[in-house]
This record gives C-alpha cells, sequence and structure tokens, in this order.
C-alpha cells in the first residue's frame, strides 16, 4: 500500500474524527448501498423508473448551488504567482483561517476516501487524485464523474504520487466555506459547500487549477475544452478542441447533431468540458478527456437544442436541483414540451407555470455517464487520446467578432485566445451586454499567474511545428434589431466544416486585420433559409471602429497584468491595431 497515502488519511481521520472510514472500491454494490442510505434519509428522491431508470433527484442546500468565485483562493508561496485574475491566500494563513474548520468536522458522520483516475486507465496522460470527503452525494457523483476506486488503486501503485483533495460539508455555512488550491504541493482543501465544482474534487479544482500548474511544470496543457471529432461522408475524423465561456454552448457542440442536409457528415464526442493534452512523438498534441461523465447545465437542454444530451441523463443519472413532475420526471425550463400544471420547485415547494419563480433552479445539474452519450466517440477511451488540428476560441459578441476566423500562425492565435470575452446575458444579475475577459475560458480555473500562462502557451511554438491552427467562433452575432444573425446549433457543423478544409489546406480565406476570414462561397449555406451570401458577408463583416475599441479594451485588461505579461502579447497588440489603422 501507498504510505504517503495512508499517512495522510490517518492525518485527516485525526484531524476530522469521523465515525468510521470507508475505503471507496468504486463497485456498483457500493454505488448502490449509497444511493439506497439517500433515499432512505430522504435526501434522494427515486425518478419514475418507467422513463429514468436509475436515476435519482437530490436537492441541494438552498445557499450551496454554485461554484463560489470569490470563496476559492490560490494558495502559492508567493502571491504573484497566483496573479491580478485570481485570490490568493498564504498558505500561513490557510493553516490558521481554514484548517479549524476540519477540526472534528467529520464527527456523527463517514470519512470516504474517494481513490480516482482523471483520464483513461493507464494513459500516459492521465493522473491519480485521492479525495476525501464526508459526503456520500459526492462519492455517488465523483464514481460518475471519474474512473474511481479499485482501479485507481491499482494505477497509483505502492509509490505512485497523487493529488490530495480534502473534502468536508463543515456546516455548509457560505461563511465558513473556502475553496483552496495549493499548486506547490498539489493539494486542495475544500469545505462548506456540496455543491459540483466545489465539492467534486477531481474536476474544477484537481483537473484544471491544480492540473494548469502541472502542465505548466511539465510542458503540456489542461484546458476548459470540449473534444469533438468531426467526420466526413468519407469518413475521415478531425478532431477539434473548443474553449468557450459559461453559457456558450460547450456541451451542445460537443454533441452537436447535423442538419438533415448536411448528409453524411458526423460529430463524436469525446469531452465536453475538459481537455488534458500532450506531445505525441510525432509532435502532434494528442488530447484525452480526463473525466468518465458530463456534469451539464439542465435548463435548456431539450430534444431541440441537444438530443444527444436528454439520452445520455435519461437513465443511471443523478440530478441536482431540478423540478420534479407529480409523476416523478426531472422538468427544467426549456425542456420539451409544455410546462407541467403542478410540478415541485428545486425547493420542494409546490409550483405551477403561474409561479414567479423558476421550478428548477438556473444551475441545476445533470450528472450522467459520458458512455450513455450516444455520439461518444470510439476513441473517447484511447489511452494515446486524440490528435487535435485545431484549437477553437469563442465568446458571445453580439457585434465586433466575426462568425468565424483563422489567426495567421501560433504566436497571433495565443493572442486572440489571450483576448477571448463574452458579453454578459439577462439570465446572470448585474448589467446585460457588458463584456467579461475570459482568456482561453480559464478566468476562474488558471491556478497560477495568468501572464505566465499566457508565456507558458506561447513556449509551446517552439515545440513542434504540428500545432493545431487556432479559430475563432461567434455564434452570437446580431443584427441592428437585437436578432440573432446565426441559426447555430445543428448549423454551426458548416462553420465546423469550413475549419476542417483550413485544416486540410483546402478552403479559401481573406486576409483581414484581425484574421483570415472565409472567402466568399467557402462555408455551405445550402439548404439555410434564413441566411444568403448578404448575411454571410454581414456575419463576416470586419467593423473597424468596433475592433478599435476592442483593441482599447483589452488592453486595460493587459495592463493588469503589469511587467509579467509576455511582450508577444504586446506586439501582437500593438500589430492588430496597426493593421486597423491602415
Ligand atoms: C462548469 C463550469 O460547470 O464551467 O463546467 O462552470
Ligand atoms: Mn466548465
Amino acid at each position: 500500500m501507498n504510505k504517503v497515502l495512508n499517512d495522510w488519511v490517518n492525518e485527516i481521520s485525526e484531524l476530522t474524527c469521523p465515525d468510521r472510514v470507508v475505503w471507496c472500491d468504486g463497485s456498483q454494490q457500493e454505488y448502490q448501498g449509497l444511493i439506497d442510505q439517500l433515499v432512505a434519509s430522504g435526501d434522494f428522491t427515486v425518478l419514475n423508473e418507467e422513463t429514468y431508470p436509475g436515476c435519482y433527484l437530490y436537492r441541494s442546500d438552498p445557499q450551496d448551488v454554485a461554484r463560489v468565485e470569490h470563496l476559492t483562493f490560490i494558495c502559492s508561496e508567493d502571491e504573484n504567482n497566483a496573479g491580478p485574475t485570481n485570490n490568493w491566500m498564504s498558505p500561513e494563513d490557510a493553516e490558521k483561517k481554514v484548517r479549524p474548520l476540519y477540526e472534528g468536522a467529520m464527527k456523527g458522520r463517514t470519512m470516504y476516501v474517494i481513490p480516482y483516475i482523471m483520464g483513461p486507465a493507464g494513459s500516459p496522460i492521465s493522473q491519480v487524485g485521492v479525495e476525501i470527503t464526508d459526503s456520500p452525494y459526492v462519492v455517488i457523483n465523483m464514481r460518475t464523474m471519474t474512473r474511481m476506486g479499485q482501479i485507481a488503486i491499482e494505477q497509483l501503485g505502492d509509490d505512485g504520487q497523487f493529488v490530495k483533495g480534502l473534502h468536508s460539508l463543515g456546516d455548509l455555512s457560505p461563511d465558513r466555506r473556502f475553496i483552496l488550491h495549493f499548486p506547490e504541493r498539489r493539494e486542495i482543501w475544500s469545505v462548506g459547500s456540496g455543491y459540483g465544482g466545489n465539492a467534486l474534487l477531481g474536476k474544477k479544482c484537481f483537473a484544471l487549477r491544480i492540473a494548469s500548474t502541472m502542465a505548466r511544470d511539465e510542458g503540456w496543457l489542461a484546458e476548459h475544452m470540449l473534444i469533438l471529432g468531426l467526420e466526413s461522408p468519407e469518413g475521415d475524423i478531425t478532431y477539434m478542441a473548443a474553449a468557450f465561456p459559461s453559457a456558450c454552448g460547450k456541451t451542445n457542440l460537443a454533441m452537436l447533431v447535423p442538419p438533415e442536409c448536411q448528409d453524411g457528415w458526423k460529430i463524436w464526442t469525446v469531452g465536453d468540458d475538459i481537455a488534458w493534452m500532450k506531445f505525441g512523438e510525432d509532435g502532434r498534441l494528442y488530447a484525452i478527456n480526463p473525466e468518465y461523465g458530463f456534469f451539464g447545465v439542465a435548463p435548456g437542454t431539450s430534444s431541440k437544442t441537444n438530443p444527444n444530451a436528454m439520452i445520455s441523463a435519461s437513465a443511471n443519472t443523478i440530478f441536482t436541483n431540478v423540478a420534479l413532475t407529480d409523476d416523478g420526471q426531472p422538468w427544467w425550463e426549456g425542456m420539451d414540451g409544455d410546462p407541467p400544471a403542478h410540478a415541485t420547485d428545486w425547493r420542494g415547494n409546490d409550483w405551477t407555470p403561474a409561479s414567479e419563480d423558476k421550478a428548477a433552479h438556473p444551475n441545476s445539474r445533470f450528472t450522467a455517464p459520458a458512455s450513455q452519450c450516444p455520439c461518444i466517440s470510439e476513441d473517447w477511451e484511447s489511452p494515446r487520446g486524440v490528435p487535435i488540428s485545431a484549437f477553437i476560441f469563442g465568446g458571445r459578441r453580439a457585434k465586433t467578432a466575426p462568425l468565424v476566423f483563422e489567426a495567421f500562425d501560433w504566436e497571433h492565435g495565443v493572442y486572440v485566445g489571450s483576448a477571448v470575452a463574452s458579453e454578459t446575458t439577462a439570465a446572470a444579475t448585474g448589467a446585460v451586454g457588458v463584456v467579461r475577459r475570459d482568456p482561453m475560458a480559464m478566468i476562474p480555473f488558471c491556478g497560477y499567474n495568468m501572464a505566465d500562462y499566457f508565456a507558458h502557451w506561447l513556449s509551446l511554438g517552439a515545440k513542434s511545428d504540428k500545432l493545431p491552427a487556432i479559430f475563432h467562433v461567434n455564434w452570437f452575432r446580431q443584427d441592428d434589431g437585437g436578432r440573432f444573425i446565426w441559426p447555430g446549433f445543428g448549423e454551426n457543423l458548416r462553420v465546423l466544416r469550413w475549419i476542417r478544409e483550413r485544416c486540410l489546406g483546402a478552403a479559401d480565406a481573406v486576409k483581414t486585420a484581425v484574421g483570415w476570414v472565409p472567402a466568399e462561397g467557402t462555408i455551405d449555406i445550402d439548404g439555410l433559409d434564413d441566411v444568403d451570401e448578404e448575411t454571410m458577408a454581414d456575419l463576416l463583416h470586419i467593423d473597424r471602429e468596433s475592433w478599435q475599441a476592442e483593441v482599447e479594451d483589452q488592453k486595460a485588461f493587459y495592463e493588469k497584468f503589469g511587467d509579467r505579461l509576455p511582450e508577444k502579447i504586446w506586439e501582437q497588440h500593438r500589430a492588430l491595431a496597426e493593421r486597423l489603422s491602415l
């Protein structure tokens, strides 16, 4: 047995004083036992066994429903290593302020030890983590989201390394809630929350915040990206990885269903949220999805927007904070069909369509096994990963960004990624239409100074001449009346086809100040009712004035990083300003 692991489990058990310690083996029996326990205690509701076999509803504490960025800290030794976009807490303060919250915290509870693998077993890209938790809900979700239990113990071996994650529900008070990351020690402490991103430590905490620092140190990439394969009618597959800020449709793109008129084209899902990538011997970047399931947002998911997600979440799924119909089915705003005449809302109260409050919490989720996705890629568990031909960045922009453009080269592409921004929507609190900078969609997830993160991306440019081409897309362009011009969803396939052709050196493009945009007629718009060549010209138009404003806005963001921002980012920024002034 692994001594470091045993010593740590003993130490935490002494600190937290649980009634008993259970090492999770990941078996179906163990999973079902925990579910039965939560059903017996009333924490889980069994859903309709005919329509949702093996599915359960869980209602979280109403004050514990989302990630808490203001309570999330990077505890690096040096504050400058956290950078201006992260909260920082010194490791000494963490000891003083947060360690006491664990003292005796598991009295009367069971402490579960969850060994897990992020990534396919045996993959040179995968990593082992161990989470200690006092929440059976966390164990159940970790079993769907990671390869958990005995399989991980075997991969770890007697002297293998692992990332430590210590989680306790504490008293669930937001005043005593902290999500801490110690990048130098590869360790995570989470207390006071039972919610997904705060409590399922393999996901955002390990696979992004800690892994991004490992990737920097070891020359690879841990990114907030979906991974998909685009198969042509001839049967060749082009793999792409795409990063979008939240509410931009990552899960929908990962599981895209091609429109009927796009005969023979297929999309295969490898992952919907996170990509870990290492160089293969051929110099290409190979990507794995470190996760084993989907932790998807329910509202807005329907047979129209994402039929594959609906099927993925129709069995063996844990629903959190959705509404419950009178016949025991989950329901949320934006689901198919008419709203039920009566339901129980996410808090457990009566709900009717006349109710003012939403039936499902806007951040309600489904935890579903990825293997249930009808379009899961044959290679999604390939230990080697899939070779990535294109990186796609994107955001929600009413104007400015065209439907798609390609960066001139790697350095320009890194700059394009560093400048990703998205406009706030009415769905979030605060002003609508405000541009928020979210480089590579990593603002909440980069475990170190983002200026160093840009430098890391730039440094890969010298490592290979077979790096993915970099693109930027915007599905959300609007006309002056605020109407979306591009139909989006399945029709986004047409843009992915252009990207594939660029990767193959086949499609023509026109050079503009911001990058290469599709030449007229190179995006197939056959069969689209509301899009003609004139609309395409609008969608691809580069408006000089709004881009000049964009360049100014970027400047204010980059200045936050002071001297630490790589000069190459400034060079690219100046070069764009100059091209716009010509
Ligand atoms: C997620 C997120 O839950 O990005 O994936 O917030
Ligand atoms: Mn995400």
